[in-house]
């Protein structure tokens, strides 16, 4: 597992990614999304925002190859998934995975999609995180600007009826943020899965069923 300064060898979850060969322990936030929301229903076509070190695309590449024989009915199906992940920051490979290094707010990461998926995706996930100056409301600031842009992502990539799941911190903006997103899901629902940590302002907004 990678080393990450913020991680506790006392922590639980720390141990837990450690033994269940997970790079990090935000593995459990996205495993407890989907506990709670079922995110992962029929989605095949998936684009993850900020990747780096990769432990949501572990778990989104196990969960991908269990979707292919448990949807295999007369419903929405595909013998394939593609995942693609990204980040600035390396992440090393992950089979069947494509991963970029980028920016994703550049005008070429849409090129990327575009390229990769060929068509709408089912699924967007963003654990992505501004890099934190320590001033708490330049930094919210900052964190739903990247949101916005996530949004913005959403709008043009993301299918009619697609979910997404966005990291945002709660403070300065994200009452607003939270009402713009509301126009665009059929139900949106702000979640604080059990392995955040409670310190940390970091809130998970999960979008279901997208509207257009
Ligand atoms: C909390 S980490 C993601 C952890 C990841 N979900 C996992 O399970 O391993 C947040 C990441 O977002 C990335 N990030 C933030 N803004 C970005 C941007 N504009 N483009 C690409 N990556 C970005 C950071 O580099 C950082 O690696």
């Amino acid at each position: 597992m990678t080393k990450n300064p913020h991680m506790h060898k006392n922590d639980p979850h720390y141990k837990q990614a450690k033994k269940e060969n997970y790079r990090a322990r935000s593995a459990y936030k996205l495993l407890d999304i989907n506990k709670k929301f079922n995110i992962f229903k029929r989605a095949f076509y998936i684009l993850d925002l900020g990747s780096t070190p990769g432990g949501w695309l572990q778990v989104t590449r196990q969960i991908s190859e269990e979707n292919l024989s448990k949807y295999n009915d007369g419903y929405y199906h595909r013998d394939h998934f593609k995942i693609l992940g990204c980040d600035v920051k390396a992440i090393s490979s992950i089979e069947d995975v494509k991963i970029v290094r980028i920016d994703f707010t550049l005008p070429e990461f849409l090129d990327e999609i575009r390229n990769y998926f060929g068509r709408k995706v089912d699924l967007i996930l963003s654990d992505a995180s501004i890099k934190k100056s320590g001033i708490k409301f330049t930094d919210d600031i900052n964190q739903v600007k990247l949101c916005y842009k996530i949004l913005e992502i959403a709008n043009e990539f993301l299918k009619t009826k697609g979910s997404i799941v966005i990291k945002i911190f709660q403070g300065s903006d994200y009452d607003e943020f939270f009402s713009t997103m509301k126009k665009q899901f059929k139900i949106l629902k702000s979640y604080k899965p059990r392995s955040s940590r409670k310190d940390s302002n970091e809130i998970y907004l999960i979008g279901l069923n997208k509207l257009r």
